[in-house]
């Protein structure tokens, strides 16, 4: 069994460089290991407990998607999602409350934070508290139990939260679970190797500081211009230097081999100015994060491929939430009485009477064409290669309407169903949708 690992990404600002060596990075080197099976997802339900510009949500959201595809994340990999493309997961969360002592959520420290500094400041103890933030932890739990996480990487500051989804998981699983878990117990990862960047004054890298070096926004330029404006001591060119003393070094350390690291060490201790040290540290981070950048900005100036991934990703992880919440409304009790069919269940089986699925050319946005194949209510079965010729398309089409064309056309690669037409492929699928695609070519054909 592979070891699941999740985590979520409040999506209320753009990545600077401190969250790039402290989150991204780790984060997709943990996912290309073998036996881990990684969701990673944007906490855009939690960006609104901390922001009520609905501009500046929307902004956050794209970027943070861009900058992780930028970084090398591979979301054929990794599923990766947005929470509120999940509705499951809101619904998970009722049932948790349910089940939560306030007593619980009374004892949060950001709860309690809040408190605190109300009564210091001689107001209501709950001045300003939304039932956002105090509950923010039984939907944090929810994102976690949703998908049986087994291992959850975060910051320090949020071992309570893990603590909290352990103890709504135990008590869900004792009063619902008849004997066996419904949900598995996460446990928190909190990783001391990973790097936490020191920022241009030498405190944590951080947004609340105002001391934060871009990731991309503003490009290479305003990435030197920022490094300029670290803070080091007085001693002038030739004078030896205090390398293990300065945050610079810490930085540099942070983009450097080995060699690379004790070069620079050296060279201080030697007697490098720190303008010289400055630009080493400038071309050493450009030397990773250059091509990034280039990736990031395509990435932003086409919502639409986002937006594309970002559809797949929760399609990819609605195919565990929806079978499981199912099973939880069961345990609750929240049952059908007879087994009939329910509204919607013929439109999700593809063989509605007026609806059945389609398909929908289009021209990509480099020019190439491609097409979906969209399911009775309206769901997307399948996405094509990009083909350059729309004749093309339209004879892949085709082949895919002749009865038995998955049979004949598609073979299973690893976790993937891949179609080919005369050797070239056409699309890939995930090997478990394979039967809703054959239900839905079928119902065309009929
Ligand atoms: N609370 C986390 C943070 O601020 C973000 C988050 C939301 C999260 N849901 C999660 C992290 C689930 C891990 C798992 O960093």
């Amino acid at each position: 069994m592979n070891t699941r690992v999740l985590t979520g990404i409040t999506t209320t600002g753009t990545p600077h460089l401190g969250n790039y060596a402290g989150a991204i990075r780790p984060s997709i080197q943990a996912s290309t290991q073998p036996d881990v099976d990684a969701f990673y997802f944007m906490a855009d339900y939690h960006a609104l407990i901390k922001c009520e510009d609905p501009a500046r949500i929307s902004r956050s959201r794209l970027e943070i998607a861009a900058t992780w595809l930028a970084a090398g994340l591979d979301p054929e990999r990794v599923t990766f999602y947005r929470q509120s493309d999940i509705p499951e997961i809101p619904e998970l969360c009722w049932m948790l409350c349910c089940v939560t002592a306030k007593g619980l959520m009374n004892r949060a420290h950001a709860y309690k934070a809040a408190v605190d500094q109300n009564v210091a400041r001689n107001v209501d103890e709950d001045d300003g508290v939304t039932m956002g933030l105090f509950s923010y932890p039984v939907l944090m739990a929810a994102d976690i139990l949703m998908f049986n996480a087994n291992k959850v990487p975060v910051g320090r500051d949020q071992i309570q939260h893990l603590e909290m989804a352990r103890d709504i998981a135990q008590r869900f699983n004792h009063l619902y679970g008849q004997g066996k878990d419904l949900f598995v117990l996460p446990e928190v990862q909190v990783d001391d190797d990973v790097a936490t960047l020191p920022g241009l004054d030498g405190r944590k890298m951080s947004k609340s500081y105002d001391n934060t070096i871009p990731l991309f926004e503003g490009g290479s330029a305003a990435m030197r211009a920022a490094v300029m404006r670290i803070v080091t001591d007085s001693r002038g060119p030739g004078e030896p230097k205090d390398a293990e003393g300065s945050h610079l070094y810490t930085l540099y350390r942070a983009f450097a081999s080995a060699d690379q690291a004790a070069a620079f060490k050296q060279a201080l201790e030697e007697g490098m100015a720190w303008g010289e040290a400055k630009k080493q540290l400038c071309d050493r981070i450009d030397a990773e994060i250059g091509p990034m950048r280039e990736r990031y900005s395509e990435y932003i100036a086409r919502p639409e491929r986002i937006e594309e991934i970002l559809q797949a990703g929760a399609q990819k992880a609605r195919r565990l939430a929806v079978p499981f919440i199912e099973q939880l409304r069961e345990a609750v009790g929240l049952r059908r009485h007879v087994s009939v069919p329910a509204v919607g269940d013929e439109q999700a089986a593809g063989k509605s009477k007026g609806k059945v699925a389609r398909f929908v050319s289009f021209r990509d946005a480099d020019g190439s064409f491609r097409f979906r194949l969209i399911s009775g209510d309206g769901t997307e079965l399948l996405l094509s290669e990009a083909f350059a010729d729309p004749k093309a398309a339209g004879m892949a089409i085709k082949a895919l309407q002749q009865p038995d064309a998955l049979q004949e056309l598609a073979q299973q690669e690893g976790e993937q169903l891949v179609i080919r037409l005369e050797g070239q492929k056409v699309a890939g699928i995930a090997a478990d949708a394979a039967e809703q695609l054959r239900a839905a070519l079928e119902s065309m054909a009929s």
